[in-house]
């Protein structure tokens, strides 16, 4: 119940008990929505050797209804683990499942599984390919047996072979193995990586997939043309986040080249600057729109997962598309969520003095979606941003939701207590740079709860919004112990994972605030209680 349960989400998604990492193999079937995930049927820890496959379906990807497993260790090529992989979709409509298995001898080899019978769209049934593993370490291609995982989905080129890779590493290099296969089940390893980069260790969960330059529709993986550019995304088990790269592919050569300036590894574009790992896009052929999903782990302790009884969950799907200008993606919370909005409350609007708060009456605070815009003005008055305050993570936490300044911090006071003793602060601080204003976006919950057993890191990103000309909007999910926050309509996003142990269920408050010297203007401020999806 939601009493002994206070951090059981509302509407994202999780299986009922036990553990959860990546999403696997999301797609669209005959009008189904599927999603597989690692989950560990036998404990809330990840474990050994027991990770398999488990599956849900959707039509609307807010209510799902748990299935069978799909995959589990069965055969040598998976005996030691049904790892994480990808969907594919057939020229003849048959979906086709790669993943990666651990094998006896704990070599990361790559399986092939085939519906059992493709006309039932819920896809209960799967077959393991008589000839897995299909891709596998050898003598002859000096691939690392500990570091060969996570197949893409494919993309067919236009000489009629599919294209897959594979993530790896070669000392402290990362890189994606590209294969080529003519009929899906025999595939050869081409000369040259898609790509690689130094020094950015393992690559796990790699994904590559096609965006329009002048539209958010989303495109098929195998789509190529003048209006096309490529997503390269890797999840660093250096660092654990999910790093992107935007470019050309070039499928003559079959290489992957990031534009100039979109640079690989720690120093680039991440989706989310919280917790956000493991991600895999697919495309909606449903709603021409490619859609990302992504595990969020828990910031709790292992004895605290083990005492609630499970642990992971899924980020609600993102929309995703190539910014106007060419140099990020954009991400928005899929459409239907908002089916679960009820009770709107709208505020006028209305200033914010310096050092006020303000609260947001009548909703349900524990598991809501709000949406504010600021105006602001006061330009001269703005803190100096330092040179060397390069690093939006480190000046989040230096200059937290208590350290006044002038424009800014503000924002939201979301999972707060009556009395202030919890609360989690998304804010925006406006700064004058060399030549323009930075917009800092802030994620603080070094107040988010009294258990001092929690991991309660401050999480920050710089927005690329011009303020001046420009307002500045935020939205936050809150479903009681995640938020997921959505700065300048989705160019930043920052998601966390809380654990209140006073601003829980009805106890729970949300408040817009400003505590720079400098009033605000609030232009808009609606806020929805959610109702409860119905998963698993
Ligand atoms: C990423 C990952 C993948 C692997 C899976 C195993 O979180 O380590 O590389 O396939 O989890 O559960």
């Amino acid at each position: 119940s939601a009493t002994s349960q206070p951090y059981r989400t509302g509407y994202h998604f999780q299986p009922p008990k036990n553990w959860m990492n990546d999403p696997n193999g999301p797609m669209i079937y005959k009008g189904i929505y599927h999603l597989f995930y690692q989950y560990n049927p036998k404990g809330a820890v990840k474990g050994k050797g027991s990770i398999v496959w488990a599956h849900s379906t959707s039509r609307d990807l807010v209510n799902w209804t748990p299935q069978k497993v799909a995959i589990y260790p069965s055969q040598p090529s998976d005996i030691d683990g049904t790892w994480s992989g990808s969907a594919t979709i057939l020229q003849d409509g048959t979906p086709a499942l790669l993943y990666t298995g651990i094998n006896p001898l704990h070599q990361q080899v790559q399986n092939l599984a085939l519906p059992k019978n493709s006309s039932d769209p819920y896809l209960l049934e799967w077959v393991k390919s008589p000839k897995n593993a299909v891709m596998a370490p050898a003598p002859e291609n000096q691939i690392n047996a500990s570091s060969f995982r996570d197949p893409t989905t494919a993309w067919l080129g236009v000489d009629g072979r599919w294209r897959v890779i594979i993530g790896s590493k070669i000392n402290r290099k990362g890189l994606a193995y590209l294969y080529r296969s003519k009929d899906f089940v025999h595939w050869i390893k081409a000369k040259r990586p898609l790509h690689s980069a130094k020094n950015t260790g393992m690559w796990e969960c790699v994904d590559f997939f096609p965006v329009s330059v002048n539209s958010p529709v989303g495109f098929d993986t195998s789509t190529l043309g003048p209006t096309v550019k490529h997503v390269l995304k890797a999840s660093l088990d250096d660092t654990k986040h999910d790093y992107y790269t935007i470019g050309e592919y070039d499928h003559a050569k079959d290489i992957y080249i990031p534009d100039e300036g979109s640079l690989d590894g720690d120093s680039g574009l991440r989706y989310d600057y919280g917790k956000f790992y493991a991600s895999k896009t697919f495309f909606d052929s449903a709603k021409n729109r490619r859609l990302l999903w992504a595990w969020l782990n828990e910031s709790s302790s292992v004895s605290d997962d083990i005492k609630k009884g499970w642990a992971g969950i899924q980020a609600i799907p993102r929309a995703v598309w190539l910014d106007k200008s060419g140099k990020q993606l954009v991400q928005w919370p899929i459409e239907e969520i908002e089916m679960l909005r009820t009770n709107p409350v709208h505020l006028p609007s209305q200033d914010l003095k310096g050092g006020s708060v303000l609260e947001v009456p009548s909703v349900t605070a524990a598991q809501a979606d709000v949406e504010i815009t600021f105006k602001l003005s006061n330009f001269r008055k703005a803190e100096v941003l330092d040179p060397s305050w390069t690093n939006p993570q480190l000046l989040c936490s230096q200059k937290g939701t208590s350290v006044r300044g002038s424009l800014g911090p503000f924002g939201l006071l979301v999972l707060a207590s009556k009395g202030m003793q919890e609360y989690t602060s998304v804010f925006f601080r406006i700064f004058k740079g060399q030549n323009k204003h930075v917009v800092l976006m802030c994620s603080d919950q070094s107040r988010s709860s009294l258990n001092p057993d929690n991991d309660k890191t401050t999480y920050g990103t710089f927005v690329d919004v011009d303020p001046v000309h420009k307002q500045l909007s935020l939205r936050s999910l809150i479903d009681r112990s995640v938020v997921e926050s959505f700065g300048g309509q989705g160019k930043s996003c920052i998601s966390a994972r809380v654990y209140p142990t006073l601003a829980i269920n009805k106890a729970a408050h949300l408040y817009a605030f400003n505590n720079g010297s400098e009033s605000v203007t609030i232009t808009r401020l609606s806020a929805w209680s959610m109702k409860k999806a119905h998963i698993n």
